[in-house]
């Protein structure tokens, strides 16, 4: 605990190299590849699913199965899903123990790099404990189409916040000898059509916007292998772009790990190998195993020179040597106990620090110790935490699971994640009655008295390869709301939603948190905060729209006319999605620009306690970089977090998001902090004719803030900043 005059500084630049053996890791696979058969070289540049028809018969049983070079030390090596835990699709590993984090959303929330890390730790450990070399986490597309499927898997709608909590996830994950993508590379947005839509966006928006978020991550994570997206990307399928692999990634950022294709999600043979890619993923649900026989008669017909080859296999190799995943081949093993426990905890402490109070009248919230009697109404508050659908689910072996959605013949669960909110409550409030009522609005309206405080847990459940088709609540839960609101004295929503939702009712209800899908921590987080053990210490990560008219695209292209799964025939020609109307104005800016007003702006969160800025300065500092330097004070009566934002809006354009720091703080305490935006890429504008991005000399407005929302502006500075340039 640091005293009043020490100064918390939060920067964003990376402050270290995350692969500073790059150099002799690729010389050391060099080596290894040079002394390869063009058959064993060519043996590394696919990988097979690890379970299902085709999977071979030593995978330990994952997303994949990939085969190495025994004799030269390289063992086969097995690889697992993704950014929440490590997942054991379709029970193909028995029932062993894992843990499931909070939502991708939720991590976003909570602002907070200590944490994505330590989150990335405990996958490492988990998947090193299982035998994995791969973890296919770093789930990273921005947010912006609030009704995508997938979004729950993704960290929000801003580049910078994303880039950082992204690359801290993966540093966590690789420090424990296991390598972690980043994915889906790039533009990825939505789930309907998503094996064959193009992605259209002019290339100094996207620059600024979605990969911008990858090159942070990359920079502050140094992740070792690249995932590249089901998409096309400005027309050419992502993984079969030039510019974007070669150009972008390996060209300008230098990349020097591996591009692995989506399972199912490689095109071609020669364009592809060319194009950048470096391995086929998952070839049993392409139409035909391309980087086989293909890609040898490629190479043998000249179209591929055989130089690619060598770097595609050393850029694998360099990828497991420096994970130091060659000699022995990894044994399948569990986390032990101790593992566990801590773990357990890590997922409660993140769960609880993700969650938003949105909105506390007359501070109903936290419901007091003596409450005599609390209702509970929600269709699984008895039995679970909901968990977003698709390839990252992970289910423990307590999990409750349903019938969920299939992809590519696949039967994947809609789980719910144990404990049930209801007896975390109950133990929470030992003196208090607490009921339960599955819920009907009639059976609502006549269970409830008027001196009552309810609870009523609202859900919404997402899953890859399917789009939500609107923002509301489904199955009548806005007429539960509104008719527990009329019937009891004080209500209570939480969301348990992939991300935005509608809410007709608010002005009827007395508090709401948003609770994203909260993991195996999630009951206990939700309970501790809901009785005040925690302060609700979340920010939102993305923001919520008033009503889809708000939305750059109000219309979503109907997923019955479209194929969106891999291995299934193809249908509905090849849509393409317009990302110029909002550019690199993703989610807030897009508010800002059009003076839009949403029901909640990204940033948004409220707490039990309250805070006062004083002594704010803002000012440049000895290298030009926008610095804002203020102190804290908790000027309440309960310990609480506050989150200051810095946003910067250039000469000409909306304010963004350039700094933020995360602050915990006991009643009557204060810090001094200070937050430089020392990535000048967040504000400066991407030039295309002389490659680069280009701060424009001029007056910069600077504002430290509570919240994207211009209302929620504390101080605001003109600063003359002086032109600068950063190569791409
Ligand atoms: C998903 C990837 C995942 C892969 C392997 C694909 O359907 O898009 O995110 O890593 O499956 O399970």
């Amino acid at each position: 605990m640091g005293s009043e005059q020490d100064v918390v500084e939060a920067r964003f630049r990376a402050a270290e190299d995350p692969w500073p053996s790059r150099e002799q890791d690729a010389a050391a696979a060099a080596e290894l590849v040079g002394q390869m058969t063009f058959e064993e070289k060519l043996a590394l540049l696919s990988a097979p699913m690890g379970y299902g028809p085709g999977a071979p018969e030593d995978a330990v049983g994952s997303a994949a199965r990939a085969q190495g070079v025994p004799r030269l030390g390289v063992p086969a090596w097995d690889e697992s899903d993704a950014s929440l835990g490590v997942t054991n699709p379709m029970s193909v590993r028995g029932d062993g123990p894992a843990t499931a984090f909070p939502s991708g959303l939720a991590l976003g929330a909570t602002f907070d790099r200590g944490l994505a890390e330590a989150q990335g730790r405990a996958i490492g450990v988990e998947a090193r404990a299982v035998g994995m070399s791969v973890q296919l986490a770093g789930g990273m597309n921005l947010v912006r189409e609030p009704r995508g499927g997938r979004n729950f898997e993704y960290l929000g709608e801003d580049a910078l916040l994303t880039g950082v909590l992204a690359g801290a996830s993966v540093r966590g994950i690789q420090e424990q000898g296991v390598i972690s993508t980043v994915k889906h590379f790039a533009l990825n947005p939505q789930e309907t059509g998503r094996v064959m839509v193009s992605s259209d966006l002019a290339e100094p928006q996207l620059r600024a916007s979605d990969l911008l978020a990858f090159q942070i991550a990359l920079e502050h994570g140094g992740p070792r292998a690249v995932m590249s997206g089901y998409n096309r990307v400005n027309r050419l399928y992502a993984s079969e772009n030039p510019w974007l692999l070669n150009g972008v990634l390996k060209g300008d950022w230098g990349f020097r790990g591996f591009v692995m294709s989506d399972w199912g999600g490689t095109h071609s043979a020669a364009a592809a190998a060319t194009a950048g890619l470096d391995r086929q993923s998952g070839y049993q649900l392409d139409t035909r195993h391309f980087f086989g026989e293909e890609l040898e008669a490629a190479v043998e017909g000249g179209r591929v020179p055989m130089s690619r080859i060598d770097d595609m296999a050393v850029r694998i190799l360099t990828a497991l040597l420096s994970i130091g995943a060659t000699g022995e081949r990894r044994g399948a093993g569990a986390p032990s106990e101790e593992q566990l426990a801590e773990h357990a905890e890590l997922a409660e402490r993140v769960a609880a620090s993700s969650i938003v109070l949105l909105r506390n009248e007359e501070a109903v919230l936290p419901l007091p110790a003596d409450l005599p009697r609390l209702v509970v109404v929600g269709k699984h508050a008895d039995r679970g935490v909901l968990s977003g659908g698709g390839s990252s689910t992970v289910t423990p072996p307590d999990a409750v699971q349903e019938e969920g959605f299939s992809i590519a013949q696949m039967s994947l669960p809609k789980v719910l994640h144990r404990p049930a909110p209801l007896d975390e409550l109950r133990r929470a409030l030992p003196d208090t009655e607490v009921v339960f009522l599955e819920g009907s609005p009639g059976q609502v309206a006549s269970s409830l008295r008027r001196d009552d405080t309810v609870v009523v847990l609202a859900q919404h459940w997402a899953t890859e390869g399917r789009d939500n088709p609107d923002l509301s609540l489904q199955d009548e839960q806005d007429a539960l709301i509104s008719a527990a609101a009329r019937a009891a004295g004080r209500t209570v929503v939480v969301l348990e939603t992939p991300g935005p939702v509608l809410m007709p009712w608010l002005e009827e209800v007395d508090a709401v948190l948003a609770a994203w899908y909260g993991g195996s921590g999630g009951a206990g987080a939700l309970a501790a905060v809901l009785t005040g053990a925690a302060s609700p210490s979340g920010r939102l990560p993305l923001t919520f729209p008033a009503g889809e008219e708000q939305l750059p695209r109000r219309e979503m292209t109907d997923p019955e006319s479209t194929t969106s799964n891999p291995g299934e025939p193809r249908t509905g020609g090849s849509p393409a999605i317009d990302y110029d109307v909002e550019g690199a104005d993703v989610g807030y800016r897009w508010y800002e620009r059009e003076g839009l007003e949403p029901l909640f702006w990204f940033g948004h969160g409220l707490s039990y306690t309250s805070f006062s800025y004083e002594d704010v300065e803002i000012a440049a500092d000895d290298a030009g970089d926008p610095a804002v330097t203020l102190t804290v004070r908790n000027s309440g009566d309960r310990a609480g977090v506050e989150i200051p934002q810095v946003y910067l809006a250039p000469p000409e354009g909306t304010a963004r998001l350039v700094g933020w720091a995360r602050v915990a703080l006991d009643p009557g305490q204060a810090r001094r902090v200070r937050i430089v935006a020392d990535d000048l890429r967040c504000y400066a504008r991407y030039d295309v004719d002389d490659p680069g991005w280009t701060v424009e000399e001029g007056t910069h407005r600077v504002r430290l803030a509570r919240s994207a929302a211009p209302g929620d502006v504390l101080a605001e500075s003109a600063l003359e900043l002086g032109a600068r340039r950063l190569r791409p």
